[in-house]
């Protein structure tokens, strides 16, 4: 976490509020992109967290806001057994749960819900699967349009993949009518080979253009909004870069600790979990240059070259660019909380790295020399995500004899959690007879001036698979150029003798490793 920017911006005396906007826009206008296509979303490991938590209440509140057809059904299956009842029952306590259950509106949803028991390594499990849905289709009289979201274990994703294709459920309807769809969560592959390998997998059965790889963090509406702000404006874009911009700092910082994920976590570590993902797209949408068009494509091979640019690390001085560091026990948010090694599941000798920094350079024309801190930990002090541009220092002061030689540089925020706002901060002078200067900022909240509700980031990649649109998934040469980068690192990290001499301590519920320090010198 870059502490400076965050204590001067607690500090900032001034806030000036923006104009209202434009009278012609309305809220109104932007809230459906259309209604999904009739048929169904099968959810592969229905009987888990991620299903109540996320899935169903994003679904039904597509289903409240109109996104989703009256005759889209909703199929869950897993290895638990469960009655259709049963599941309407865990799946309404679900909605209870996350405050948006409407009686009304449930008693016809709810009908559109079922459930199977399938074996994940079966055939004969998902062969049945197909003659259920093919008959819920004929009994709702539905199009053939699936989707496969698999909500299981990345260990099961292969075989999964591979049941539903031989099953006959992944094949495409040659008329054109009928899409077959397959949703995966990362990580996918925990390093290059194995991210290949089920690449190789997912495409025995299904081609590219019906694979959905979700990273939440773009369908969250600030991180969608950094395009729009800057392509769609024109004074940003010609300060974007070297020559006006010092060093740009992307954090996101948790004040959860590993919870019940031990077993998933002490394998992955944070920069499996964060930074192959959200944080290298977050770079990538802070870095890339502008596409030609919105569009899918054009967007995503603007965010590969990015990724291209990004200079190796020397793995002989990976200090040099990485801090990496493990929670201790310490106080979160006025509770104490224990140690990584002391949650539960957890070797209590583990060396799995809960925090790093990175510091990132690129090779390119735009960002030469420019450093890219990417920081993301656990049980930090707040809950914080933001992207920080700190513009370089005024190349003369005309002020110095007054003021001294630093006059504190420009600096915009671009805040994703919990402020979604955007907010920029130069220097006026301060009212008086003396000449002083006081660093006001201008502050743009997402929220303001908005009436409609904003999309939950499930809710939007799932209309966008129903949709087909691919602009908010990764893009399987962006996957692996990533690992490409990220594989020595953790090889690095791994394998060094000293490993634990690189790891370092921190007290839960402050920003980090002291040692971070060293690397932004
Ligand atoms: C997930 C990680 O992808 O993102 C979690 O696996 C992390 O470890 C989460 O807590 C953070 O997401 P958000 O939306 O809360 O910032």
């Amino acid at each position: 976490m870059d502490n400076t920017d965050t204590m001067a911006k607690r500090n900032s005396p001034a806030v000036v509020g923006p104009k209202s906007p434009d009278p012609d826009i309305s809220s109104e206008s932007c809230l459906m992109e259309g209604i999904a296509d009739p048929g169904m979303i099968v959810i592969v490991g229905a009987s888990g967290d991620l299903t109540a938590r996320k899935i169903v209440p994003a679904l039904f509140s597509l289903y409240l806001n109109n996104g989703l057809s009256d005759s889209f059904l909703v199929v869950g299956c897993a290895r638990t057994r469960l009655s259709d009842r049963e599941f309407r029952e865990k799946m309404r306590n679900a909605l209870k749960t996350a405050g948006i259950l409407d009686d009304r509106k449930w008693q016809i949803f709810s009908r559109s819900l079922y459930y199977r028991r399938v074996d994940y390594g079966e055939l004969a499990s998902f062969q049945s699967l197909a003659d259920s849905l093919k008959e819920l289709n004929k009994k709702h009289g539905t199009e053939w349009n699936r989707v496969f979201y698999l909500a299981i274990p990345p260990s099961l994703y292969k075989s999964a993949a591979e049941m539903i294709g031989k099953a006959g459920l992944s094949t495409e309807n040659r008329e054109g009518n009928g899409w077959a769809r397959i949703v995966v969560e990362k990580p996918f592959g925990r390093d290059l080979d194995t991210a290949i390998d089920l690449d190789r997998s997912l495409h025995k059965h299904f081609k590219e253009h019906q694979i959905f790889r979700i990273d939440h963090y773009l369908a969250k509406e600030t991180v969608q909004n950094i395009l729009m702000f800057r392509f769609a404006n024109a004074i940003f874009e010609p300060l974007w870069n070297r020559r006006y911009i010092d060093s740009v700092s992307i954090t996101a910082a948790e004040t959860l600790g590993v919870e019940h994920r031990a077993g998933y976590y002490e394998q992955a570590g944070v920069l499996r979990d964060m930074f192959q993902n959200h944080m290298m797209q977050l770079l990538a949408l802070t870095a890339m240059d502008p596409p030609s068009q919105f569009e899918a494509d054009r967007v995503r091979d603007e965010k590969v070259k990015v990724y291209r640019a990004i200079r190796p690390f020397p793995i002989s001085r990976l200090q040099d660019h990485l801090v990496l560091g493990q929670y201790g026990a310490g106080t979160v948010e006025g509770k104490r909380v224990p140690a990584y090694r002391d949650e539960q599941g957890v070797d209590p000798q583990s060396l799995t790295p809960t925090f790093a920094t990175m510091k990132i350079f690129m090779d390119n024309w735009r960002w030469q020399g420019v450093p890219f801190f990417l920081t993301s930990g656990k049980r930090l002090a707040e809950k914080r995500t933001e992207i920080v541009i700190r513009f370089k220092e005024v190349p003369h002061s005309m002020f110095r004899q007054t003021l001294g030689e630093q006059i504190t540089p420009n600096r915009l925020i671009l805040g994703i959690y919990p402020d979604e706002k955007i907010s920029i901060t130069f220097q006026t002078k301060n009212p008086g007879p003396r000449v002083c200067l006081r660093p006001v900022t201008m502050d743009f909240n997402y929220n303001q001036d908005h009436t409609g509700p904003l999309p939950d980031a499930y809710e939007k990649v799932l209309l966008d698979v129903m949709l087909g649109d691919h602009m908010l998934f990764w893009r399987q040469d962006g996957v692996e150029l990533c690992w490409a980068f990220l594989t020595p690192v953790l090889k690095g990290c791994e394998t060094c003798v000293d490993r634990a001499e690189i790891l370092f301590p921190y007290e839960s519920g402050t920003w980090g490793p002291k040692a971070v320090g060293d690397l932004k010198k």
